[in-house]
């Protein structure tokens, strides 16, 4: 079967009303992209205050009406009609992982064992249902940390709150952390982490649904790529496990002082920031 997209650019406040318009012409579904969902690599995001509404006929009498009825309800919609490019998803979405190297390290799938590089520290990371593979900046900023933080503290221990597929704590371990323990609230995160670790050849890294108030004492290294209000949430909770180093990620750089201001008045104090696009990773210290 050939399908037919029908992407329409819309003000936010129209998205509800123009979804209902879209899938009244038969639209057999429809992808919504806004201020709310989070924006993936490769896929165009919405201008701010805009949102961008995908829908999908299967025949072009759908999707002619579904065009006239968008312009008659929002005029000034962009509106762009297209022939679905057929994918086999199976190998597409490996497609899209890329390896990394990031000083000392190299992140890449399993499939790339055999072409990954001798001389690198490599990490063998398949996402599946977890974030993490190397390939997004706040992971390698985070990894550029890591790698950079390692090679002044052989032995130090490592908490990765958010560990995702685990690669962190991994690149912590493979460059001589010593105790090191990553947490996830996600279970399947945790479970892939497990999965991976094995993959790897990793043992001794607690891997766990632990919330921060169950795992005891402070850590030389404390890493936390997560979002900005999580980031915010968790400070009375991760600044007080900071012995010497907080490296945290996963903030837009408009969001930088909020969340730096949060740890700040924690009895921590920023030694450094790295921008890449809009990330920005913070490092900070204990005073
Ligand atoms: C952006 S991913 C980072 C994954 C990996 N550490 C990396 O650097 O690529 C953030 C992870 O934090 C986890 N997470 C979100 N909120 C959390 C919380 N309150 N406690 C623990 N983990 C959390 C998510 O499930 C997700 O796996």
């Amino acid at each position: 079967m050939s399908w037919l997209s029908v992407t329409v650019d819309v003000p936010e406040a129209e998205s509800e009303w123009i979804q209902t318009v879209l899938t009244e012409a038969g639209a057999a579904g429809l992808e919504v992209r806004d201020g709310t969902t989070p924006q993936l690599p490769d896929v165009r995001a919405p201008k701010k205050g805009e949102a961008i509404i995908v829908a999908f006929y299967d025949d072009q009498e759908n999707a002619d009406e579904a065009v006239a009825a968008v312009k008659e309800h929002v005029p000034q919609a962009a509106i762009v009609v297209e022939p679905v490019v057929e994918q086999d998803w199976s190998v597409a979405w490996r497609e899209r992982i890329k390896s990394v190297t990031v000083g000392r390290l190299w992140v890449g799938p399993p499939w790339e064992k055999a072409t990954a590089p001798a001389d690198k520290v490599c990490l063998f990371i398949e996402p599946k249902m977890a974030f993490g593979t190397g390939d997004h900046p706040t992971t390698s900023l985070c990894l550029a940390a890591v790698d950079e933080f390692m090679k002044t503290h052989a032995g130090c221990s490592v908490l990765d709150v958010g560990t995702g597929t685990g690669v962190l704590a991994f690149a912590a371990k493979k460059l001589g952390s010593g105790l090191t323990i990553a947490v996830d609230n996600d279970p399947v995160s945790v479970e892939l982490a497990k999965e991976c670790a094995e993959e790897n050849g990793l043992t001794g890294i607690e891997l766990s649904e632990k919330t921060l108030e169950q795992i005891p004492g402070t850590f030389d290294l404390v890493l936390a790529n997560i979002l900005a209000n999580t980031l915010i949430a968790l400070a009375p909770l991760i600044a007080p496990k900071v012995k010497h180093r907080l490296v945290m990620a996963g903030v837009l750089v408009h969001q930088a002082d909020e969340v730096k201001q949060a740890y700040l008045s924690r009895g921590l104090v920023s030694v450094g920031e790295v921008i890449e696009g809009e990330w920005i990773r913070l490092d900070l210290a204990r005073a």
